[in-house]
């Protein structure tokens, strides 16, 4: 199998970026967040987009403009990042913690229904490792408790399931890394143009307002995209195709090297899934599996789990210890060695992870 080359030189993208850095300084922030913002909305087929500074600022945004304040409950996967929670205690609202199913990687809406109270008001549901639950079951479970969706997308750029796409209402992240990446930066897609108006206004201290509104007539953030990271989404967002194609293909790459390993079975994609192949995922049969992930990790191949500790989210210090802790989270994130991957790993380093990997999983004796 051939890693496809990044196509073209990195010229193009120097010489937007060069454009940009002769229009600077620039109090209006210039043009390119809206053109970029365009460009998206034209690629996802949505009616809005607000590009922002981060994937967090796109989810706060997101979880204000859907009115979530003090008081209010959301249901967020344990199975998730802090950043997807974050937001939340910026807004006075109170994570509640769901479990996942660790034969689909899927919310456990059994567990969802028995955390609705009356003050639930939205549900979060987290795209991870560029997998995605079944939109049908999210979409029956949001309407049945009269819930707000607000997709934590930030790693499943180019994913559809049943021919809907991750995020068609949701938040993204462009950190290196992301496959649409511009170092840092973020964004929202939404099809309600009030959603659009009211993020707008908070990525900038409600200034546009939204209509009927005063300029500053409420406290926000500043939260923009800065223009020369928006040239570079754009330039990225401009070969998508190709970036989406590049990371199934390192994806493949390296599960293909790995099939004969003992103790580890790639995970497959749900029927109906079509995934981005964000990281490549497999199933850690051996004695003490988060030790085999730290292991390989000092070895050089970063993982989710080995190199960023990722935790369930709900035994977070932060968070009051649960009466009863989200175990299929726990289960998925300690028997899945995920590999953080990024558009720069070449074949030559696909191949080495994978060396190492094997080597490491014949000899485990923890
Ligand atoms: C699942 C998930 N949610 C949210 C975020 C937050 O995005 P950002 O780092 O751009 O704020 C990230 C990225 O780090 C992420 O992977």
């Amino acid at each position: 199998m051939t890693i496809p080359q990044t196509p073209g030189s990195a010229q193009p993208l120097e010489d937007q970026l060069g454009a940009v850095l002769r229009q600077m300084p620039d109090p209006s922030g210039g043009p390119l967040a809206a053109e970029l913002e365009r460009e998206l909305a034209e690629a996802f087929g949505v009616a809005h987009v607000v590009a922002v500074a981060s994937g967090t600022a796109a989810l706060h945004a997101a979880l204000a403009a859907c009115g979530i304040g003090p008081g209010d409950e959301v249901l967020v996967p344990a199975l998730t990042v802090v950043m997807t929670v974050a937001p939340l205690g910026a807004l006075g609202a109170t994570p509640v913690f769901v479990d996942s199913d660790p034969a689909t990687l899927d919310l456990d809406y059994d567990d969802a229904a028995r955390k609705v109270t009356s003050r639930t008001r939205a549900i979060i549901p987290v795209h991870l490792w560029g997998r995605m639950g079944d939109p049908a079951a999210l979409a029956s479970f949001a309407s049945e408790h009269g819930l707000a969706v607000v997709e934590d997308a930030a790693q499943a750029v180019g994913t559809t399931r049943d021919g809907q796409r991750a995020g068609t209402v949701g938040c993204f992240s462009m950190k290196d890394g992301k496959i649409l990446w511009s170092g840092e930066g973020g964004f929202l897609l939404t099809a309600r143009r009030e959603v659009a108006e009211y993020a707008r206004a908070f990525r900038s201290h409600w200034l546009p307002a939204p209509p009927g509104e005063a300029p500053l007539s409420r406290l926000a953030t500043n939260s923009r995209l800065a223009a020369p990271l928006a040239a570079i989404a754009l330039a990225n967002l401009r070969r998508i195709s190709h970036l989406v194609q590049l990371r199934q293909e390192q994806t493949r790459h390296l599960l293909h090297a790995l099939e004969q390993t003992p103790g580890l079975v790639a995970l497959s994609p749900a029927a109906g899934e079509e995934w981005n192949g964000f990281a490549p995922l497999l199933h850690i049969d051996l004695p003490n599996p988060r030790a085999f992930a730290e292991h390989v990790a000092q070895q050089g191949v970063p993982s989710s789990t080995g190199r960023f500790r990722l935790v369930p989210c709900d035994t977070r210090p932060m968070f009051t210890s649960p009466d009863r802790p989200c175990r299929g989270a726990a289960q998925i994130l300690d028997h899945t060695l995920a590999v953080v991957l990024t558009e720069r790993d070449t074949e030559t380093t696909l191949d080495r992870y994978a060396a190492v990997i094997a080597r490491e999983a014949t000899a485990w004796a923890p």
